[in-house]
């Protein structure tokens, strides 16, 4: 069994190094370390409901836990966490990961597992043809992270007092803008790519867009059941489009939904 408690200390004695006296900065780095506290949580939730080996949910929490690891030094290098115009803070973390000891007390394959996770976890999709190992890892930090972002920019959002660019990875504020191109790829039933971002609009869309990505049918009803994409599309203005897009993510929702979630 993995020690837990242990990597909890360690993960937050690696962040403290990373402390600000500016308090806009050290309010980001907060952003990141209760973002993958909070995620470590909704993996262990998502995986105390899945019937998997052990082994690989163990490794899945671990992978939560480590996931944004790289968000840290990107921070403290570039001040934005805005992977488009610094560097990719997956491939950050990764070795992040490799250059220290946090992986010390596991099998170097678990410790390959974990690493490919925190890789490949911001990737537009997960790639084809993995071991299974490496697939449930990814699947369940993928669910698990898209569940807190959502949380996490549904407060922001709702908040109008909230303006903080780095959050908004400085994308351009406007009530009714949003990109075409953004719509049209959420009603072609695709996810919406970070590089396609121009509005805090278009962030949005890409929150909904999501509703083609979760893995496991416990995420799906977690997203119905916090209320997320209604949040959401409270937030977006009262055009055709969005009320197109408000159809099709409700007929996605309610299609994918198992009746036994
Ligand atoms: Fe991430």
């Amino acid at each position: 069994m993995i020690d837990f408690s242990s990597h909890l200390i360690r993960f937050c004695s690696f962040v403290d190094e990373f402390c600000s006296k500016n308090p806009e900065d050290q309010e980001n780095i907060d952003l990141k370390k209760n973002h993958s506290l909070r995620v470590y949580q909704e993996a262990k939730h998502l995986t105390a409901c899945l019937d998997a080996p052990e082994r690989y949910i163990q490794l899945s929490r671990l992978t939560a836990l480590y996931h944004d690891i790289g968000r840290f030094p990107q921070y403290f290098q570039y001040g934005s966490f805005n992977d488009k115009i610094t560097v990719n803070h997956g491939l950050m973390g990764y070795k992040t990961l490799k250059n220290n000891s946090f992986l010390s007390g596991i099998s170097a394959k678990e410790r390959k597992t974990v690493l490919f996770g925190v890789l490949n976890h911001n990737r537009a999709k997960i790639p084809k043809a993995l071991p299974e190992s490496n697939l449930f890892v990814l699947e369940v930090v993928r669910d698990s992270d898209k569940l807190d972002i959502m949380n996490v920019l549904l407060a922001y959002f709702e908040d109008e007092a909230n303006s903080n660019s780095v959050v908004t990875l400085g994308l351009d504020s406007h009530p009714d803008k949003y990109s075409q191109k953004v719509v049209d790829s959420l009603l072609s039933g695709k996810l919406v790519d970070y590089q396609d971002l121009v509005w805090i609009n278009d962030f949005k869309l890409m929150l909904l867009s999501w509703v083609h990505d979760f893995n496991f049918s416990h995420t799906q009803s977690q997203v119905i059941n916090r209320g997320y994409m209604e949040r959401v599309l409270s937030l977006l203005p009262g055009t055709a489009d969005i009320r197109d897009v408000k159809d099709r993510i409700y007929s996605c929702m309610y299609i994918n939904q198992s009746p036994t979630a």
